[in-house]
């Protein structure tokens, strides 16, 4: 985002506030859609940006739900039910069993275990409806379910006229290399072969879930063309040779944000400069960030010549001496009413801090459409309310 737009944007209200550009998403996905083999599906987890998620669902296959409130906010933003793939550890019963008795059928459910199969199979029988499921095989963790079990689930389950399964998911991690990812899929593709010797069942999906690398950090050098063709390579190799959705992770959306923080107050305590901002750790969020000692792209307006710079300590609004946002960053003549801009603030960030702390406001939201034009979708929320006793009124 150029300067100018910046400017422009500070001009409409207070910050801290995000900007998510979806002129940049829509090259994003585009960029990712040629880059990787053809018979690949993209698959976007809202819960990386809820506020791009309209946007995302026209130019994506499907998109990733995992809660009901997730869920919610893509019906209302009138996303076609097709297009979800309704996923998560914690699968409510009566929120199952409400999205498989709506008028439009879900795009298909992931089965995070035998439980969960099974709380599908009977919302599938109770609304005579027949589900789409893609049970998730466990690389290790708490997610999905064990692979010699999966396999007794499919031999088990493969014929049963209440669900189709369409294949399988896996969930490999995020911010992987390429030689792990090779194990991976070498892995998966293994399971996938002996799944049909051994049962007869011949997946058509995989979903493989890696979140792809992102380089957040000053100094990180990260070939993406490089690692999306041999990663693409991985996957046409493979013997596999049904559909591959790729839910990709953060990879998506980080591109697209920007987080616009102002400096509040400047001191010297102990020979270090501080520089307190009207955000916080709360609101930006960078995989593998370590204790503010990295450096993230950040631009500082009004621009200047970053001649004789100091070492600066970027703190927020918070009470705890937990809330820096940078430590030791270079920067020349920091004042008060300068504008911090943090990059590649598209994912997680307006939704993984720790929002509620001290009771602050949460920041203002301002889409750019694809020709450049600021759409305001949100103002800045009072959070007290949440933080407060409410009237509850006795049941019965
Ligand atoms: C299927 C799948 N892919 C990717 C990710 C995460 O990717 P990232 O952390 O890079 O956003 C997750 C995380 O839950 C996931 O479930």
């Amino acid at each position: 985002m150029t300067t100018e737009k910046i400017q422009e944007l500070l001009q409409t209200g207070k910050t801290p506030l995000y900007v998510f550009d979806l002129g940049e998403l829509a090259a994003r996905i585009q960029y990712l859609r040629q880059s990787l083999p053809e018979n690949v599906e993209l698959c976007y987890a809202v819960k990386a940006n809820t506020f791009i998620a309209k946007e995302a669902g026209k130019l994506v296959d499907l998109l990733e739900i995992c809660s009901p409130g997730e869920y919610r906010i893509c019906e209302e933003m009138g996303i076609p039910h097709s297009r979800f793939v309704v996923s998560g550890v914690n699968k409510q019963e009566d929120f199952i069993d409400a999205s498989v008795a709506s008028d439009e059928p879900i795009g298909y459910y992931t089965a995070e275990s035998k439980n969960q199969f099974l709380m599908l199979l009977s919302a599938a029988e109770k609304n005579g409806r027949r589900i789409k499921v893609i049970p998730r095989l466990t690389s290790g963790n708490q997610f999905g379910i064990d692979k010699d079990e999966l396999k007794e689930l499919i031999r088990e389950y493969k014929d049963d006229s209440r669900v189709d399964i369409c294949g399988i998911q896996f969930f490999s991690g995020t911010q992987k290399t390429i030689k792990k990812l090779r194990r991976e899929i070498e892995f998966v593709d293994q399971y996938l072969t002996d799944l049909e010797e051994e049962t007869g069942y011949k997946a058509e999906k995989l979903e493989f879930g890696t979140g792809f690398p992102v380089a957040y950090f000053e100094g990180e050098t990260f070939d993406e063309s490089a690692f999306l063709k041999e990663f693409s390579e991985l996957l046409t190799g493979m013997r596999f040779t049904g559909t591959i959705t790729l839910e990709i992770g953060r990879s998506i959306a980080a591109s697209c944000g920007t987080y616009i923080t102002k400096v509040v107050d400047t001191k010297q305590n102990s020979g270090e400069h501080y520089a307190i901002v009207d955000g916080g750790m709360h609101q930006i969020v960078y995989y593998g960030q370590f204790m503010a000692m990295k450096h993230p792209k950040i631009r500082l307006l009004p621009e200047r010549e970053n001649t004789d710079p100091q070492e600066w300590n970027i703190c927020g609004s918070l009470c705890t001496i937990n809330d820096f946002l940078v430590k030791k960053l270079p920067l020349s003549g920091l004042t008060v009413g300068d504008v911090l801009v943090f990059e590649s603030a598209g994912a997680y960030c307006p939704t993984e801090g720790i929002s509620l702390f001290l009771s602050r406001e949460l920041p203002r939201v301002i889409l750019l459409d694809g020709a450049g034009n600021a759409i305001p979708v949100r103002d800045h929320i009072e959070t007290a309310q949440f933080n407060m006793p409410q009237n509850i009124e006795k049941q019965g």
